[in-house]
C-alpha cells in the first residue's frame, strides 16, 4: 500500500488520534478518512466524529493569450455603463450567494460585499475599469456580467457571473469573447484572471475558454498532495485501471516537476 503523508494529512491524522485518545469516542477510522472522496481546492478536517470539508482558499492566477474568436451570443450584450448599478449588484448576489466563493457567509454579508466590490470596481478603486466590460441582458433584466479592470498594465477579468437559471447557455463565453476581440483589435496580447480552485464551475469555465493556470507555491503543493491522496484512495477502493493510474501519476509528476523547477523543492 502506498502511503504518502503530506502536511494537511499529518495535521488531520494527528488531530484525529488526539481526539481518539482524549475523548475516547470513536469517530472515524483512518481507513474511512482515506476512502472519503475529496475534491481539489478543499481541505478535509476530522472532528466531532465527522469529516468537515471547507474551501482551502487557493486562488489560481490564469492567463489567456489574446486571439480573435468567433462571437455569437444567446442574449443582448451592453456596456456596464448602460445598466443601473443596483441591477449588477442584485445579479451578483443571486449568482454568487450559493457559490463556494462565499462558503458559510450570511446572506447579509454577501449583499454587503456585492455592493462594496461592484462600487469599488466601477469607481476605479481597484484599478482603472475597462470599457470592454460587458453585461448580458434579457428582457431588460441583467442576467450576467463580465467586468474588467487594469491590473499592472494588463487587462484583468475582475468579476464574472451569470444567474443560475441562465448558466450553461454560453453567456459567460459570449461576454468574455466580446472583450477578447476588442483586446485583439487593440493589439493587447494577454488577458489575466484568477479563480478559486474549489470553484469547479469557474475552474472548468477558465480551462474551456483557453486560460492557462499559473498556481503559486502553496496551490501547487496542494495540487500535488491532492493527486497523491487521490491515487492512494483509488488504489484503496480498487477503482483504478492502468490508464487512470497513469493519469494520476502524471499529475503528481507534473506538480512535483513544477515545485522542483520553479521553487527548487524536492
Ligand atoms: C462560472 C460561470 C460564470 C460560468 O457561466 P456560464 O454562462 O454558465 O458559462 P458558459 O455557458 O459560457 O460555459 C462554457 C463552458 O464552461 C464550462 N462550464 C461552465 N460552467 C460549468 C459548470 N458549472 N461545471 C462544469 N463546467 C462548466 C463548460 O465547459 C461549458 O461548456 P458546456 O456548457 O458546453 O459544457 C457561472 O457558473 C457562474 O456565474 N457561477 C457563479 C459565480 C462564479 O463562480 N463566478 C466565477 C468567479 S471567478
Amino acid at each position: 500500500m502506498i502511503i504518502t503523508v503530506y502536511l494537511y494529512t499529518i495535521t488531520i491524522i494527528t488531530y484525529c488520534e488526539f481526539f481518539f485518545q482524549t475523548s475516547g469516542k470513536i469517530i472515524q477510522t483512518m481507513d474511512d478518512y482515506d476512502r472519503y472522496p475529496k475534491l481539489p481546492g478543499w481541505k478535509y478536517e476530522c472532528y466531532d466524529g465527522v469529516i468537515h470539508a471547507t474551501p482551502s482558499m487557493h486562488s489560481i492566477a490564469a492567463t489567456l493569450p489574446v486571439t480573435p474568436r468567433a462571437s455569437t451570443s444567446p442574449c443582448k450584450l451592453v456596456s456596464a455603463d448602460d445598466v443601473p448599478r443596483e441591477d449588477l449588484v442584485r445579479t451578483f448576489i443571486a449568482a454568487f450567494k450559493d457559490s463556494v466563493e462565499f462558503f458559510n457567509w450570511t446572506l447579509a454579508d454577501v449583499e454587503k460585499h456585492a455592493g462594496q466590490w461592484t462600487n469599488a470596481l466601477l469607481d476605479g478603486k481597484r484599478g482603472r475599469p475597462l470599457a470592454i466590460s460587458r453585461v448580458a441582458v434579457v428582457d431588460n433584466a441583467v442576467v450576467g456580467a463580465a467586468l474588467f479592470r487594469d491590473k499592472d498594465d494588463v487587462p484583468f477579468l475582475d468579476l464574472l457571473y451569470v444567474l443560475p437559471d441562465w448558466q450553461r447557455k454560453g453567456i459567460a463565453t459570449a461576454m468574455v469573447t466580446h472583450a477578447v476581440n476588442i483586446l485583439h483589435e487593440a493589439r493587447i496580447p494577454v488577458l489575466n484572471s484568477r479563480y478559486d480552485l474549489a470553484n469547479t464551475a469557474s475552474r472548468d469555465w477558465h480551462h474551456r475558454f483557453g486560460f492557462k493556470d499559473s498556481p503559486g507555491w502553496l496551490a501547487t503543493r496542494h495540487l500535488r498532495a491532492y493527486f497523491r491522496q487521490e491515487l492512494h484512495r483509488r488504489e484503496l477502493i480498487g477503482d483504478l485501471d492502468d490508464a487512470e493510474r497513469r493519469r494520476l501519476q502524471q499529475e503528481i509528476e507534473k506538480w512535483s516537476g513544477a515545485l522542483r523547477s520553479i521553487w527548487g523543492d524536492e
